[in-house]
Formats: C-alpha cells, structure tokens, sequence
C-alpha cells in the first residue's frame, strides 16, 4: 500500500454491558497497525478512531432493566471502554473516541439522513420482518438455526411498522462491481468471496432505517416521530469521528478509510449498507474493509453459561498490559477464529516473555555492565516489520521476532559462553556482546507497535546498561 496518510477504525461498540477480551482483540489489533503506520508515516498522517455506539433498543432496554436513564447508563459503560484503553491497562493510542450521543455526531447524522431524503435514497413505506434485537438487525429465515438467531440463541421478533427505506437494490451491481474490481477490497479473500456470491444470488431488499417504537435514537429531522436505525447512525461515525459536519461535497482530509477493521459478525452489514450510503451520497467507499475471526474458548463460544469466559481483566491482572496485547495477537492467525485458553496462554507468556524475552535481556545487561557497546544493528525495522504488518499477520511478525531474534540470541549465549570469554578471550568476548547488543536493539524498535512500554524499557536498559526489574516475571 503505498499511502501517504493511514485512517483506520475500529467497529464502535455497544455499550449494553461492559468490555469483553473480543473488544480488546479488535483494539489491540487496530493499535498496532496505526502505532506501526506512525512509524512508517509520522504521527500526523494517521488517525486512528474507535468509540462507542450508544442508541437503539438494546441499550435502551439495558437501561431501563437497570433502573437507569439511558444517557446516565451509556455514559457509566462507555467510561468502562475509556478506562481499559487507557495507558494503565491495554494502552491503545487512539487519536478519538467517539461516542454517538455526542451532538455534533447527531447533528451530522441528521444532516445526512435529510440529504438522502432530498436525493430521493429515502422514501417512506412499510417493513416486515424478522428482527433480532441482540443484532440490532433484520433476518432471512436462512440466518437462522432452528428458527433461531445462532449469535444469540434467540428467536428473532416480527415486526411490521411503518417505515423509512433505503434504495438498495438500485445500488446493488455498482456495489458488487466495486468489491469485485476490490475499488472496495473486502478482505480476506473468504470473506469477499462469500459476500460476491451473497450479491450475485440475492436482491438487495432496501433497508428499512428508521424506527417508530424505539425512543433512543436520533430522531429523522423530516419525521421526528420515527428515531434512525442504529445501524445507519453508527456507520456515519466513521465520517464524524474525524469531524465532519455530514456536508458531502467537504470531507475531512483523512478520508476515504485506509481500513474498516471489524469482526466477521458485522461483515454483511459493514459491505452493504455501509458502502450503499456513501454511494447515495457520492461519497468514496474505504479502501479495504479487514474481518477478522471471533476469539473461542476451548473451541467453544465464550459463554456465561458454559464458564468458558476469560475476562480481560483476569488477563490484565496475570499478563500486564504488554504481555496481555502480546498474547492476544499471537494466539493465532488473524482473520481465523482462534481458541485461547488460561493455561496456553501462561505457557506461552512461561516461554516466550518470561524464559526468552525477559531472561535474554537480563543475561545480556548483566554481561554488558561496565562496557560501552553501540547499536551497530543494520536491519531496518520498519521494512523487517512492514509485510508482515501489510498483510495482517501480526500473530506471524511476533513469531518471526522470538524465533529468529530472541531464541536464536538464547542459543548464542549458551553456545558462546560470554561469563567465560570475559576471562579467557576479551576480544572474543566483546564481540559476541556487541551482536547480542545490536540485536535487542533491533528487538526494542520491533515490538514498538506491538509492545510500546517493553520496547522502551528494553531500549533504555541497553542505553544505561541497567534493568531494574524483572520483565516478565515467571508465573507458577
Ligand atoms: N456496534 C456494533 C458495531 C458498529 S460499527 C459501525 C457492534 N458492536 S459490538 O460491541 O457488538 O461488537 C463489535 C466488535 O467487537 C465485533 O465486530 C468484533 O470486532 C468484536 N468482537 C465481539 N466479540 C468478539 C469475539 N468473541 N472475538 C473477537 N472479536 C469480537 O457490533
């Protein structure tokens, strides 16, 4: 991708109960890309969004069985997403959190949603369907497992109200052509396959956007009696989290979107009625939108029920913050479905943080004090880094780091015996050092996407030749 500037974005997320490890996932992972892409490009030209997604009938019935109003509950939940962003805990650098019950988003939305109706996208008229509510979305009877939404586990409700529509079918082949000539790269290849085939087979219903029982909403500015559809307010975020206004001939310099990096549950709405919109409004599509795969438990979805859950703070507290975003995204290859569990996960942190990171740099230091060494690494880190971060496979850029630097450097040292050389051969000695010394200099600039406060720590022991304490410690 040769880019000059870099926007990505994260799903916005619900705020009808509190953070899970597969918020963090998707955050984690949008972090590294925009922390790497600083690198590459400077600070200014990358933006990194995420945020909350706060209306709809969900939350409002979340709200209501909580005994809260709904601004008072979504303002309690999404503070729960700010705090475990922060640097204290999963350290994600985000350049805005928005939140979509911020006026200046709803201002923007309701600009838009007059535009669409002016542009004749809108027209009113009635649906009928099967509504899942956890989705937040309309069913086909082939979404379903025995009748049933198989996210959710429920059955979805039939609704038939009075509503506002949004053409799809008429945009239906210039968005199919658009995905296939990958103007708008669905990615990976899977996923655009199986979106290619969904719109070769089907009409495109048009979408009903607009609700006239649900309170919590944003209210259509050409029929306050009906709020927006959820799902039409938080795609806009992804325009008014840069700023805008919801004028579509003044768009922020940022855009379009480098990439839209969702999960693959929200896959089908975020290649059909995300990008139908911006073509009603002329707008550019993103460039790639990137799925990933879900995070399972022992090959399980993570449940309450089944006591397969893994909070994020349980990792937090075990891991650190470092340990917890390294762990995350090497379980597996990003974009499959990857199963973690408690116990592989302190084997992993056992070998490759604590036995190979943390104990490679403590031997090093150790040897090295008294010495001057420089950092006399040639690699350049970021062209090291870049195809593997290109193509997504953080899980393989971190494999690639603890094989070919930290367990060969492991190896170096139990086979060269630096403690004796110091006595029998100086020469010799210093310079096994200066390849162990250049080569964490080279891991340091490495993990910085991925593991910014270890990689500064690293840095700074090899600078002053003194760690004062035990990265990573061991756990039992
Ligand atoms: N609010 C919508 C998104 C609107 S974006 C315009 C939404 N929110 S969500 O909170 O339910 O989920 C958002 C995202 O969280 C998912 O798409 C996915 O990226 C991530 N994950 C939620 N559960 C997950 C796992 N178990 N594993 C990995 N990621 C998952 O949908």
């Amino acid at each position: 991708m040769e880019n000059k500037k870099f926007y990505i974005t994260t799903p916005i997320y619900y705020v009808n109960a509190k953070p899970h490890i597969g918020h963090a996932y998707t955050t984690i992972a949008a972090d590294v890309l925009a922390r790497f892409y600083r690198q590459q490009l400077g600070k200014e030209n990358v933006f990194f969004l995420t945020g909350t997604d706060e209306h709809g009938a969900k939350i409002q019935k979340k709200a209501e069985e909580a005994g809260k109003s709904p601004q008072e509950f979504v303002d309690e939940i999404s503070s729960e997403f700010k705090k475990l962003w922060a640097k204290d805990k999963l350290n994600i650098e985000y350049d805005n959190f928005i939140r979509t019950t911020d006026g200046t988003h709803i201002k923007a939305v309701q600009r838009v949603l007059q535009t669409l109706k002016d542009k004749g996208a809108i027209y009113k008229g009635e649906y009928e369907g099967l509504y899942c509510v956890g989705c937040e979305q309309f069913k086909n009877e082939d979404d379903l497992v025995n009748g049933k939404c198989p996210d959710h586990g429920t059955a979805p409700d039939l609704m038939k109200e009075e509503s506002y529509m949004l053409k799809m079918t008429e945009i239906q082949a210039e968005l199919l052509e658009k995905i296939e000539k990958e103007e708008f790269k669905v990615t990976p290849e899977k996923y655009k396959n199986k979106i290619v085939s969904f719109l070769k087979n089907q009409t495109l219903h048009d979408v009903s956007i607009s609700r006239k029982n649900v309170s919590w909403g944003i209210p259509l500015p050409f029929d306050e009696s009906h709020t927006t559809y959820v799902w039409v307010d938080a795609f806009l975020n992804y325009l008014t989290g840069l700023g805008w206004d919801g004028d579509e001939n003044n768009l922020p310099e940022m855009w379009p979107v480098d990439i839209n990096l969702i999960g693959k549950d929200i896959l089908r709405v975020h290649a059909t009625i995300w990008p139908a919109i911006l073509i009603h409004l002329g707008i550019k599509l993103p460039k790639i939108i990137f799925t990933h795969g879900h995070i399972l438990s022992d090959g399980k979805k993570m449940s309450k029920t089944l006591g397969n859950t893994i909070s994020i703070d349980e990792m937090l507290e075990k891991f650190g913050t470092d340990g917890t975003r390294y762990l995350l995204l090497s379980a597996g290859p990003f974009g499959e479905d990857i199963d973690v569990t408690m116990e592989r996960m302190v084997e992993k942190y056992n070998a490759d943080l604590a036995n190979g990171l943390g104990n490679l740099i403590s031997r090093v230091i150790k040897l090295a004090e008294g010495y001057e060494f420089e950092n006399k690494n040639e690699y350049d880190p970021l062209i090291w880094n870049k195809g593997f971060i290109e193509a997504f496979w953080m899980d393989k850029a971190l494999e690639r780091i603890s094989d070919h630097l930290i367990r060969k450097s492991n190896k170096y040292i139990t086979d060269n015996k630096p403690w004796e050389l110091k006595k029998t051969d100086e020469a010799k000695f210093k310079e096994v050092m200066q390849k162990l010394i250049s080569d964490l200099y080279l891991v340091s600039e490495l993990f910085i996407p991925f593991m910014p406060e270890t990689s500064e720590k690293i840095k700074k022991a090899l600078e002053t030749k003194k760690l004062d304490e035990v990265l990573f410690q061991r756990i039992k």
